[in-house]
C-alpha cells in the first residue's frame, strides 16, 4: 500500500513554488488552500482563549472522543447554524478534519470495497488507496459546476460501500443545489431499502468543512436536514480549520450515527489523533460567544468574497477581450475555478503547448502566477485550475490579472505568426 501511495500533489507543487520564491523569483502563489495569518488571522478571542487554556494547565490527555465542553458547543453550533440535532455523544473531535476522514474510510471499508467519489475532488483517491478500497470515479463537468449527479452515481451504487462527496467543494468553490443533493439522498435511501436490514448499507461521507463560507444568495444544504432518514447513513465532516482560518490550530469534528462515531473514536484513539486539549477548551469557550462568532464569519466572508469576485471580474474582462479562458462564478470557500484553453497555442519563441501540463508551466513561468491544475484532484489533463485567495492581498489582484493578460497576449501573437 505504501509503495503505491502518492503523496499530496498540492503540497509538492506548493513546495516547489516556495523554493523558487526563496531563490528570488517573484511569483504570485495562489496554490495553497490555506490563509495568510497576516491577512486572515484567527479570531482574537480564540487566541486569548488558547492562551488562557495553557495558563490553566489544560495540558494532559484529552478525552478520546473530545472534551465534553467542546462537543456541547459543536452540538449547539450545528443546531444554530444548520438546524441539525446531534447530541455530544454523536460528535467526535479530532486534530482537524483529515484524521476523521481517514477514520471513516477505515471504519467502513473492507479490502476491495467500492468507494464512489467525483473527480475533481480532494484526496478521495488517496483515502480510498489507504483504505485498500476500489475506486469508482465519477467525472463531474463544468456544466454542473463540477458537482456529481445522482444519475452518474446510480449505475455504480449496487455494490458500493461508500459515497464520498463534498459541498462546498474543494477545488471548485461551488456547492450542491438542493435538487442535486436531494437526488443523491433519494438514490442512497432507495438503494439501502433494496439491500434490506441484513446487508451492509451504502454510507455517505459528507464533507462540509467550508459550509460557513457560502456567499450571496447561495445556500448550503445538508443531507440529514433535507432527509431525516439519511441520518442513519451519513457522517458529516466539519471543523475550525476553514471557517475560522485556523488551519494550524487543528480542531475538527465529525457527526453521525453513534455506533459509527464510537468506532471512529477507537480508530482515532489508536492513532492518537486528538486535538490538543488546550485548543479544544479554547474552541469551546470561543464558540460559546455567538455574537463574536457571527461577527467574525461576516467579516471573513466579506474579505474572501471580495477577493473571489475581483478575480472573477478581472478574468471575465480578459475573456471579453477574446482570450481563451473562462471562470465559474464563485459560490463558496476560498477557491475560484479557472479554465485556460491554451492547448495547441504556441509561445512567443515558437514552442507548441501540447498538453495542459505545458499550459500550467507556461502560466507559472511566463505570468509567474501559480495555480493548482485539476490533475492534482484526480482529473487527467484538464484545462481547469484551482485559484486560492487565502493568501492574496486585494491590491495584488489587478497586477495578477495584468500578468495573465500579458502572458496570454504573447501566445495569441505567436499563434498568429505560426
Ligand atoms: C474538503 C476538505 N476537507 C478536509 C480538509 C482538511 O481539513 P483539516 O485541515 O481540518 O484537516 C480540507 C483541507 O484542505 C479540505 O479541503
Amino acid at each position: 500500500m505504501a509503495e503505491t501511495l502518492i503523496g499530496s500533489e498540492i503540497i509538492k507543487l506548493a513546495g516547489e513554488i516556495k523554493e523558487r520564491i526563496a531563490q528570488g523569483e517573484q511569483i504570485y502563489n495562489l496554490t495553497i488552500g490555506d490563509f495568510d495569518p497576516a491577512i486572515f488571522p484567527i479570531p482574537e478571542t480564540f487566541t486569548q482563549a488558547i492562551e488562557t487554556a495553557y495558563q490553566q494547565h489544560e495540558t494532559n490527555y484529552p478525552a478520546a472522543n473530545g472534551m465534553m465542553p467542546l462537543r456541547k458547543q459543536v452540538s449547539a453550533f450545528l443546531q444554530r447554524k444548520g438546524n441539525l440535532s446531534y447530541s455530544p455523544e454523536e460528535i467526535i473531535i479530532s486534530s482537524g478534519a483529515r484524521p476523521l476522514i481517514y477514520a471513516l474510510y477505515m471504519c467502513l471499508l473492507d479490502p476491495g470495497d467500492k468507494v464512489i467519489y467525483p473527480i475533481p475532488s480532494w484526496n478521495n483517491n488517496h483515502y480510498t488507496h489507504l483504505g485498500r478500497g476500489e475506486r469508482q470515479e465519477i467525472e463531474a463537468t463544468a456544466e454542473n459546476n463540477f458537482m456529481p449527479l445522482a444519475e452518474d452515481i446510480a449505475p455504480h451504487i449496487q455494490d458500493a460501500s461508500l459515497i464520498a462527496v463534498c459541498s462546498p467543494l474543494n477545488p471548485t468553490g461551488t456547492i450542491f443545489s438542493k435538487e442535486q443533493l436531494s437526488a443523491i439522498c433519494e438514490l442512497i435511501l432507495a438503494e439501502n431499502k433494496r439491500r434490506g436490514p441484513n446487508k451492509k448499507p451504502v454510507y455517505l461521507l459528507y464533507d462540509q468543512i467550508y459550509w460557513q463560507l457560502v456567499y450571496g444568495e447561495n445556500e448550503h444544504y445538508n443531507p440529514v436536514d433535507l432527509y431525516p432518514e439519511m441520518r442513519a447513513y451519513s457522517v458529516c465532516i466539519d471543523g475550525m480549520s476553514k471557517a475560522f482560518c485556523a488551519t494550524g490550530v487543528r480542531v475538527g469534528w465529525a457527526f453521525g450515527p453513534r455506533y459509527l462515531i464510537d468506532k471512529m473514536v477507537s480508530i482515532c484513539s489508536h492513532i492518537g489523533a486528538w486535538a490538543p486539549k488546550a485548543e479544544q477548551m479554547a474552541a469551546a469557550a470561543y464558540l460559546a460567544q455567538e455574537d463574536k462568532v457571527d461577527q467574525y464569519l461576516i467579516e471573513t466572508k466579506e474579505k474572501l468574497s471580495q477577493r473571489l469576485n475581483a478575480f472573477y471580474a478581472g478574468l471575465q474582462k480578459l475573456k471579453a477581450k477574446g482570450f481563451a479562458l473562462d471562470a465559474i462564478a464563485p459560490q463558496a470557500a476560498l477557491y475560484l475555478t479557472v479554465k485556460f484553453d491554451l492547448q495547441g497555442h504556441a509561445t512567443a519563441d515558437g514552442k507548441l503547448l501540447k498538453n495542459n501540463h505545458q499550459v500550467h508551466r507556461y502560466i507559472l513561468d511566463e505570468a509567474k502566477v501559480a495555480l493548482v491544475p485539476f490533475g492534482a484532484f484526480g482529473t487527467d489533463d484538464s484545462p481547469w485550475y484551482r485559484l486560492s485567495v487565502g493568501t492574496t492581498a486585494m491590491e495584488d489582484i489587478p497586477q495578477i490579472i495584468s500578468r495573465l493578460e500579458a502572458a496570454l497576449a504573447k501566445l495569441q501573437l505567436a499563434v498568429k505568426k505560426v
